[in-house]
């Protein structure tokens, strides 16, 4: 190969390999973002919320990106949730209308699949920051 196609050749690899570090960043930077605005609008905790999702067996019924166990199939996926209008069908999606339907399920909507699994107002926040970082097209596990 000739020097200066040789020239060119390392031009366009490392062209390829900034874009894709500038990419990976972009990524990062735009989950961060989603994350701090999950965190403000719900006044809750993300990393927390992730853990709580198991502890009180939301994945049983539910399958939510991110969350290994979270296999479950009687209610409908999580993922994507941050996207939706309504919650359940019937409640806008709203932060504070998420921590309600986590908590009491029962007292919105009577006799839905979903029972009331006693979640704490802190814990039920915390679960709502989480389900907020959830888009479309979030990774599966
Ligand atoms: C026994 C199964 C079951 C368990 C356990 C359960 N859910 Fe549900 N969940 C459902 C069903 C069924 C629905 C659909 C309810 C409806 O539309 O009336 C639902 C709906 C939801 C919705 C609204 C989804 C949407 O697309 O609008 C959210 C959010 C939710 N559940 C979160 C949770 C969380 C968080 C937990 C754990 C604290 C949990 N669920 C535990 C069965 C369950």
């Amino acid at each position: 190969m000739q020097a200066s196609l040789k020239f060119v050749a390392g031009l366009v690899g490392a062209g390829a390999i900034l874009a894709l570090a500038s990419g990976v960043v972009l990524h990062r930077e735009a989950q961060q973002r989603d994350r701090v605005a999950a965190e403000q609008m719900t006044g809750g905790n993300v990393e927390r919320g992730q853990l709580a999702l198991t502890r009180y067996g939301c994945t049983a019924c539910h399958d939510i990106s991110g969350v290994p166990a979270a296999r479950g199939s009687v209610g409908p996926a999580l993922t994507g949730i941050a996207e939706h209008s309504l919650l359940a069908g019937k409640l806008p999606n709203t932060p504070d209308n998420l921590v309600r339907w986590i908590r009491e399920p029962q007292a919105i909507s009577p006799g839905t699949g979903m029972p009331d699994t006693g979640v704490t107002e802190r814990d039920a926040r915390d679960i709502a920051a989480y389900l907020y970082t959830l888009r479309r097209g979030s990774p599966d596990k």
